[in-house]
């Protein structure tokens, strides 16, 4: 870049899963190596981009109007580009560019790398559609992190292991909107958490739609070169790496190997996100996901005899259609019997071309669904509230990322558990290092607490390298 000629600014909106958090990230890198860089809003902005997300109605009516917005903007500053990347993208394609005329490209999730000569198409006037399948992993070849991008948060990272789904749950969008299941090669896995270690980066989460399902052998294509434990088992040996998280995994690949993970390998996190969306077998069977209530019960007695006090959470969906009072009683007792900490609970959206919707099934009654939903999620702030409560005064190690939003001059982290521990410190703890916390309070949503000795060990050293040594230890007085 010449001296004097300003850097283009972007700004990108995200809604969704964190696969799409993470997909955001890589958008924003690409753009640094552009010679782009981010503006705080869409008003500063001279590229917008809308990373979409299509598993339920609701985010796609919001993502709708906040098109809407975006294009009144461009009509008062036609040099705006504007594009539509992610889930609503690939499903609807140019159906998107017709509906919005001021939309200058649309683009899937396997079509990241395109985005550079999308923006470089629309400066010349040009209107691109890229949603096409890549059935090769050189979708996962992306340039390494531009050094004026910062991390989502120092000391933590998500790296994409599979993407895509092949399993077609009969409610789920997810097979069409992100396409096969592919593995990423395990080398290029762990030179990436290999170089992320080595800028400070201690606790990895491991992404894919069903993230387990990494290297499995399946008919007609040769398995991958390990399977996900052994992958976890290799990353866990990385120097520098504590903590190794997934997310989300299928009950179908909860296999015996990964299940001794949990007692073998100390840098697993005690906490698991398993999706169970219903304790019905009749409506597992409606919805195609291939486990009944009792192989799931048997997976989550298997992992807590594996790993004692493992802390559960996981996805219901209420209002599946067919689902009865009785179908609901089954998952009502199931939440109850596996004592979630916590779940996120939806009531059934119907999306295009699922299973479901192509066999004309008709949801429940949105009232009753309603009703179902919020008595689901009374159960659970019980359960949880429970949960927070065993832990009064016990001691956690916290992961910090940085100021609570709560402010009064608390700091937010996460447990090992992942829950959200704010905590008061006698000087701030930078962000990505561990804290030693004492918890002294919860509320439904957190836990409360006072740091007492804060092991900022070798980390801290990593973080700060390029300003100059660190103190090894920093010891904070007891509180
Ligand atoms: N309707 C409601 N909830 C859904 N989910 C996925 N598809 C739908 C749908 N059509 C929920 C599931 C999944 C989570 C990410 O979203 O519970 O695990
Ligand atoms: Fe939304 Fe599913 Fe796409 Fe994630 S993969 S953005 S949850 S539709």
């Amino acid at each position: 870049m010449r001296r004097g000629q300003r850097h283009k600014r972007f700004h990108l909106r995200t809604f969704g899963c964190q696969m799409n958090q993470h997909d955001a990230e890589k958008m924003a890198n690409l753009l640094h190596h552009e010679g782009l860089r981010p503006a705080a809003d869409a008003v500063g902005a001279d590229v917008v981009v809308v990373h979409t997300c299509s598993v339920r109605e609701r985010a796609e009516q919001r993502l709708y109007s906040e098109l809407g917005v975006l294009c009144a903007l461009k009509q008062q500053r036609p040099d705006l580009i504007l594009g539509v990347g992610g889930c609503v993208a690939q499903q609807e394609a140019d159906g998107l560019l017709a509906r919005f005329p001021g939309i200058d490209f649309v683009f899937g999730s396997q079509n990241l790398r395109s985005l550079p000569a999308m923006i470089r198409a629309a400066g010349e006037g040009a209107r691109s559609l890229r949603v096409d399948y890549e059935e090769s992993d050189a979708r996962f070849d992306l340039p390494e992190r531009h050094p004026d991008f910062g991390p989502r948060s120092p000391g933590r990272a998500f790296v994409t292991v599979m993407e895509g789904c092949d399993l077609f749950c009969a409610y789920c969008v997810v097979p069409r909107t992100r396409g096969r299941e592919i593995s990423r090669p395990a080398n290029s896995i762990l030179e990436e958490v290999r170089e992320l270690a080595s800028k400070g980066v201690v606790e990895v989460t491991l992404l894919g739609q069903t993230v387990n399902a990494y290297g499995r052998p399946r008919p007609g294509r040769a398995p991958g070169e390990v399977s996900f434990a052994e992958l976890i088992r290799r990353l866990a040996k990385l120097p520098g790496i504590e903590r190794i998280r997934f997310t989300s995994p299928h009950p179908l690949f909860m296999t015996p190997e990964l299940e001794a993970c949990y007692a073998e390998v100390s840098e697993l996190c005690p906490h698991l996100h398993l999706p169970v969306q219903s304790g019905s077998d009749r409506v597992l069977e409606r919805m195609g996901r291939r486990y009944t209530r009792a192989r799931y019960l048997e997976i989550v007695a298997g992992l807590r005899r594996a790993r004692p006090g493992l802390a559960l959470t996981t996805d219901l969906i209420v209002g599946f259609p067919g689902e009865t009072p009785e179908d609901f009683e089954a998952t009502l007792s199931l939440v109850r019997e596996v004592a979630f900490v916590d779940s996120y609970a939806f009531k059934y959206s119907p999306r295009p071309e699922t299973p479901a919707v192509r066999r004309g099934l008709s949801p429940v009654d949105p009232e009753r669904a309603q009703a179902r939903l919020e008595r689901l999620q009374r159960l659970q702030a019980e359960l949880t509230e429970r949960a927070h409560a065993a832990r009064l005064g016990s001691l956690t190690r916290v992961l910090v990322e940085g100021a609570s939003r709560h402010g009064g001059g608390q700091q937010t982290g996460r447990c090992p558990e992942h829950r959200i521990v704010n905590f008061t410190a006698p000087q701030p703890v930078p962000a990505g290092v561990f804290a030693e916390v004492r918890i002294t309070s919860v509320t439904p949503h957190s836990l409360l607490g006072e740091a007492t000795a804060q092991r900022a060990g070798e980390n801290l050293e990593q973080l700060q390298a390029p300003r100059g040594p660190a103190p090894r230890e920093l010891q904070l007085p007891v509180v």
